[in-house]
């Protein structure tokens, strides 16, 4: 799948699906199981890296996970997140962090959180210059500190401005918009007025497409998570279950067994 292909499904109305990953084994899983696209988050600084938030993350960081999925996920269109510390200082600055992350990630795009003039001249100069950017409004969870974890854009005047703000992105040339933690009739409003495709986490059933945090799916290494998230599977119960088990038998030696032992002859008995 590629982002000419991505956008004919836009056309044509049928929901874009995109999960997380951030490695080689969840990348795989992803593209097998028919997945549209992969979005490695900074999220991968509380999934994986065992992090308070995505704010400690860096760019090696994201290059090294990065890598990994493409080596499990060739055939998938792949999105990488641009750190925190990589945005924002200058427009100079962002647009060299940008190129840098594209070349050496070997991702198809990179996304930005945010609509500050900084980043909307970096989206405008990276697009130019060919690199495909994903924007992400709504809850930008780098701006934790300020705006917290909850949802956002719930007065009018934070709806409208969120929509000026999806307004400018596109402008400046993005090729989705990842709509996080807003009321389902905002992100209704924003899908109907862009010709991008959105991208809805947490933004109710309108989007042009859904994404989900892989280990939130899979209720891998996660134990509380926010309202809009399915849990498909519960990975902690079975993995506890495994673990114990296996320490159980090999405590009370049941394992290994016949069937897990080498039983070659390599001298006779005396
Ligand atoms: O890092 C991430 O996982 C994200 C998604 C929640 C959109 O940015
Ligand atoms: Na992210």
């Amino acid at each position: 799948m590629n982002l000419k292909q991505l956008l004919e499904q836009y056309e044509n109305h049928i929901p874009i699906t995109m999960v997380t990953a951030y490695d080689y084994p969840s990348a795989k899983t992803v593209e097998e199981s028919g997945i549209d696209m992969i979005l490695v988050g900074d999220s991968v600084a509380t999934t994986v890296l065992g992090l308070d938030s995505t704010i400690q993350v860096s760019m090696d960081d994201m290059i090294h996970h990065t890598k990994a999925v493409k080596r499990g996920a060739k055939d998938t269109f792949t999105v990488v997140d641009m750190p925190f510390s990589t945005v924002g200082v200058s427009v100079d600055d962002t647009v060299r962090n940008g190129m840098e992350l594209y070349k050496q990630s070997n991702a198809q795009a990179l996304k930005i959180e945010g609509a500050h003039p900084i980043t909307l001249e970096a989206i405008e100069r990276l697009t130019d210059f060919g690199v495909p950017i994903v924007g992400h409004i709504g809850l930008t969870p780098q701006s934790f500190g300020i705006t917290g974890y909850a949802v956002q854009a719930k007065t009018e005047e934070a709806a409208l401005n969120l929509i000026q703000e999806a307004k400018a992105l596109q402008e400046s040339g993005i090729v989705m918009l990842v709509l996080e933690a807003i009321p389902s009739d905002l992100a209704k409003r924003v899908t109907g007025e862009l010709n991008v495709p959105t991208i809805g986490i947490g933004a109710g059933s309108h989007t042009d497409g859904q994404v989900l945090v892989y280990h939130d799916i899979l209720q891998y290494g996660i134990h509380r998570y926010p309202k809009f998230v399915k849990p498909y599977l519960n990975l902690n119960e079975s993995i506890q279950t495994a673990l114990s088990q296996f320490r159980s038998e090999v405590k009370d030696r049941t394992f290994p067994n016949e069937d897990t032992t080498y039983k070659v002859k390599v001298w006779e008995e005396k």
